[in-house]
């Protein structure tokens, strides 16, 4: 074995390396991309109102207040679980009138409470909206949030 390091010696680790740490890269990005499709997003439900609700939600910016699934803005309350900690999944209807019934209510008016602003949804625009939200709410996030509050 040679005692120093030879250029072609250190010309193969670099190649080599980079070559390596760029296929497991390469892998990582595809399995992520499978995952995505595959495991964490439910396609089968992914319907029209839905796709609808997410427009409703980017017209309106809520992000700019709110986080979905942590990403977002730290003003207003985590909106991924919304539709579960509105008890969604034990009673649809219910959650679905009470989180009409909360956007039609805003702004509460409430002195030293951060406020949110009135939209002036139409019934199709919440009814895509809470539908968007519902779906939201099936994201395998793999237990993230760890509390209900989000
Ligand atoms: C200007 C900031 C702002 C924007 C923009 C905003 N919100 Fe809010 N939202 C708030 C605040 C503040 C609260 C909490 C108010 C409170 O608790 O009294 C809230 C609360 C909510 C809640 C109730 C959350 C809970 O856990 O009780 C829902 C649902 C909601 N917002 C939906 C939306 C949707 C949908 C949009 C977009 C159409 C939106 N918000 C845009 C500030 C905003």
């Amino acid at each position: 074995m040679a005692e120093r390091l030879t250029k072609s010696a250190a010309r193969n680790i670099f190649y080599g390396g980079s070559f390596f740490f760029l296929g497991v890269f390469v892998i990582l990005t595809i399995h992520s991309h499978l995952y995505i499709k595959n495991t964490s997003t439910d396609e089968s439900t992914l319907t029209e109102a839905v796709a609808r609700g997410k427009h409703v939600w980017e017209r309106h910016a809520c992000i700019n207040c709110h986080t979905l699934l942590g990403e977002g803005a730290y003003f207003a309350p985590e909106l991924g679980n919304v539709w579960v900690r509105y008890g969604g999944r034990e009673d649809p209807a219910g959650a679905r009138a009470a989180l009409k019934a909360w956007m039609r209510a805003q702004p509460l008016g409430i002195e030293g409470r951060r406020q949110m602003p009135q939209f002036n949804l139409t019934e199709q625009e919440l009814d895509d909206l809470i539908d968007f939200l519902e779906w939201t709410s099936r994201i395998d996030t793999l237990g993230w949030p760890p509390n209900v509050a989000g």
